[in-house]
């Protein structure tokens, strides 16, 4: 049996721990493509630290452990750090009591007798992006540097200067240097729509495209980014906590002061911050963030404690690159691995149909997950997710738990086939088994059951009942619920059988509410053609859709069997359209619906509106509308386009002609400036109407 140290176990686990790490670190800071959660990592560097601890010889110099981590990468020019950034300790204790050990040390090495008074620490949130240099210059931004190793970091200005948040000249400020350092991070909104976007490009082909892990990873992929121009679609936010190289400024006596300034210096700093007292203040704010941790609009991996007085850093000074004076304490990794035991499909209430899986549950962001969402076929293809796979899970705010990618070195001999959403669900529905379908350019398959389909029920009524559709007085959100969940209507003729004995036997529900509805529903029952047509919610629909099949064809019986052919001669209906009608009315369960919706006595004049006579400068113009207009409503607004002979559409694409944007408009208005589309405010509209639409 060999002695020698380099064969033994413990010196084979060390290489393969060494081996491990070197790829992982390789794939999160050069690919920006963690494969494991940054919790895996920890792991393996926490035991290949023992390892080495409890066997000196087996350390080498070129581990891991010895290393800084970081790296430079190739394509940005060199920035040497005057004052290098360092990191700080973690306190992985994640209960609030982790922070007791900070402040006995603190105290420690101050020399602090029990009878002194508390120590003074600013705390702060531990912004979950990455570090950046920002060096201002006579209050002028010249320079913006990634943290790099520490004392060498990656040029990143351009794309930093796309950062709106971050001012590129300082607010009373003529410092000779300034370099404030701070994280540039991705608010989980703005992740949540760059990943939307993503899985629809992808979905209309894009071969290049991918979605992103979690907010950091989108930060760092476009802080990176070589395209300002691609940088700047990613929206970034930055918040200031701390200082690099100085000079020609006088620096507050302590942090806490410090963040006050350079907010008023313009540079944004959290509010979420605190100078506490000992370490009761630390637990309690550790705990304070604790709870609110879901609801902050951004990732947190945990928060910062700094000894406030900056004297008394000094005299704590560092060890081993760390500061003694400050420490990261953290909270629950939100990225966690588990396994994938099942993929169900749940029906959402607008039918769309979204692989869920079934996990071993794990502990994640704080709470146990047994399910996570896959988003959709494609995303779950070309992650190729498959049961019995090691998966990373993420769960961050009140966002839905979701699979981020597979572990594929864990992927065990019989795992099961790619994943097939038609193949498994044999082509219908689960809850109703109605025909399932998707439409090309469509990221999702949706059930065609529509009102039938007991999992859309509540979302079809609403939309039935809504004011542009039937109009149903006295019929909310709440009542839906009320009349669903007691079993009093299951399909939609259902609600015209109402009597005053059933409905005031409802909880909260007087005789004189129950006589407004069904007076509501008398009333709803004299419409028109193309209320009725978008009230079906037949997907694809919209109302001005509904508005021109009404007038097309003038009669409900004639399109109940038009074909796709005659369909197609509908202005504006193209073969996607036709296809949603078509399916619609080839389930003959929908064609009950509709016949016994007849006999509930629900009524309009035929072949209205087929004749409108009045100027249509709008005419085969598309627009849509985004945010909030300053006068008009959205409906006044389709209304004043659609008298004009124009259409409204719910999203843009290469066929719109002009989006009409509000206030706080949101992605609509950044699609339609990528792809070049004409973008009006509400006056520019006016004047278009008035112009009369050239
Ligand atoms: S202070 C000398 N404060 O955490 C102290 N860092 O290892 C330097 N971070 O990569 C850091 N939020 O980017 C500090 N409020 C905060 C922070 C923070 C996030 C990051 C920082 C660095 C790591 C510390």
């Amino acid at each position: 049996m060999s002695t020698r140290s380099d064969s033994s176990a413990p010196a084979r686990r060390a290489a393969t721990l060494r081996e491990q790490l070197r790829e992982h670190a390789h794939r999160y800071y050069v690919l920006d493509e963690p494969q494991v959660p940054d919790a895996e990592y920890d792991r393996l560097f926490q035991e290949l630290q023992a390892l080495e601890a409890a066997h000196p010889d087996l350390l080498t110099a070129d581990s891991p452990t010895q290393r800084v981590i970081g790296q430079v990468l190739d394509g940005f020019a060199e920035v040497h750090h005057t004052v290098p950034m360092l990191s700080i300790r973690t306190e992985t204790d994640t209960e609030p009591t982790g922070a007791l050990a900070f402040d006995a040390r603190v105290r420690k090495e101050l020399a602090l007798a029990e009878t002194d008074p508390p120590v003074r620490y600013a705390a702060e949130l531990k912004f979950d992006g990455l570090a950046i240099n920002l060096r201002y210059e006579h209050g002028v931004l010249v320079q913006a540097a990634t943290r790099g190793n520490g004392e060498t970091g990656e040029d990143v200005t351009q794309n930093i200067r796309t950062i709106g948040q971050v001012p590129l000249r300082l607010a009373q400020s003529d410092a000779a240097v300034l370099e404030v350092r701070g994280e540039v991070y991705m608010r989980r909104d703005a992740f949540e729509a760059l990943n939307e976007r993503q899985r629809d490009l992808i979905a209309h082909g894009a071969r290049n495209e991918k979605t992103f892990v979690n907010p950091r990873n989108a930060a760092a992929g476009a802080v990176r980014q070589h395209d300002p121009a691609i940088a700047r679609k990613r929206p970034l936010s930055f918040f200031a906590y701390g200082l690099g190289d100085v000079s020609g400024w006088d620096i507050p006596p302590t942090h806490g002061e410090l963040l006050d300034a350079l907010a008023r210096l313009g540079l944004p700093v959290s509010q979420e911050r605190a100078v506490v007292e000992g370490a009761e203040g630390l637990v309690a704010f550790h705990r304070r963030i604790g709870e609110q941790r879901d609801a902050l609009p951004f990732d947190i991996d945990g928060v910062v404690y700094k000894v406030d007085d900056r004297a008394l850093q000094k005299r704590l000074g560092f060890v081993s690159r760390e500061p003694r004076w400050a420490v990261a304490h953290k909270y629950p990794a939100q990225e966690q691995m588990t396994e994938l035991r099942a993929i169900d499909i749940q029906v959402g209430r607008t039918g769309k149909l979204t692989p869920v899986a079934k996990l071993v549950p794990v502990f994640v962001g704080g709470t146990t997950v047994s399910n996570a969402t896959l988003h959709n076929e494609d995303e779950t293809r070309r992650k190729d997710v498959r049961v019995g796979d090691t998966v990373v899970v993420r769960r961050a705010g009140d966002v839905i738990p979701e699979v981020v990618g597979v572990v594929l070195d864990r992927r065990p001999a019989h795992v099961g086939e790619p994943f097939d959403l038609y193949k498994k669900l044999d082509g219908k529905c689960p809850v109703c088994g109605s025909a399932i379908q998707r439409d090309e350019g469509e990221a999702n398959w949706r059930c065609s059951g529509g009102l039938f389909c007991a999992a859309q029920r509540k979302h079809a009524i609403l939309h039935f009942a809504s004011r542009r559709a039937m109009d149903v007085e006295g019929l909310g959100d709440k009542l839906v619920e009320q009349l669903i969940d007691s079993g009093l209507i299951r399909t939609l003729p259902e609600l015209y059988k109402l009597g005053i004995a059933k409905l005031t036997a409802l909880e909260r529900m007087g005789e004189k509410s129950a006589q407004n509805l069904i007076d509501g529903l008398a009333r709803s029952k004299q419409t028109t053609l193309a209320r009725f047509l978008f009230a079906l919610g037949i997907r694809n629909v919209g109302e001005t859709t509904a508005k021109d099949l009404a007038r097309h064809f003038g009669a409900l019986d004639r399109l109940l069997d038009a074909t796709v052919e005659q369909l197609l001669e509908v202005p504006d209906v193209g073969p996607i359209v036709a296809e949603s009608i078509r399916t619609f009315f080839d389930q003959p369960h929908n064609r009950e619906v509709v016949e016994q919706l007849r006999a509930a006595g629900i009524h309009w004049v035929e072949n209205e509106g087929t004749a409108d006579t009045s100027p249509k400068p709008f005419a085969g113009k598309t627009f849509v509308l985004t945010g909030t207009l300053p006068t008009w409503t959205r409906d006044e607004a389709q209304a004043e386009i659609e008298a004009a002979g124009g259409k409204v559409s719910g999203s843009v694409s290469k066929k719109t002609h002009y989006v009409v944007a509000g206030e706080e408009a949101g992605s609509k208005l950044q699609k339609a400036t990528d792809l070049g589309i004409p973008v009006l405010d509400e006056a520019g509209l006016r004047d278009l109407l008035k112009a009369g639409g050239r």
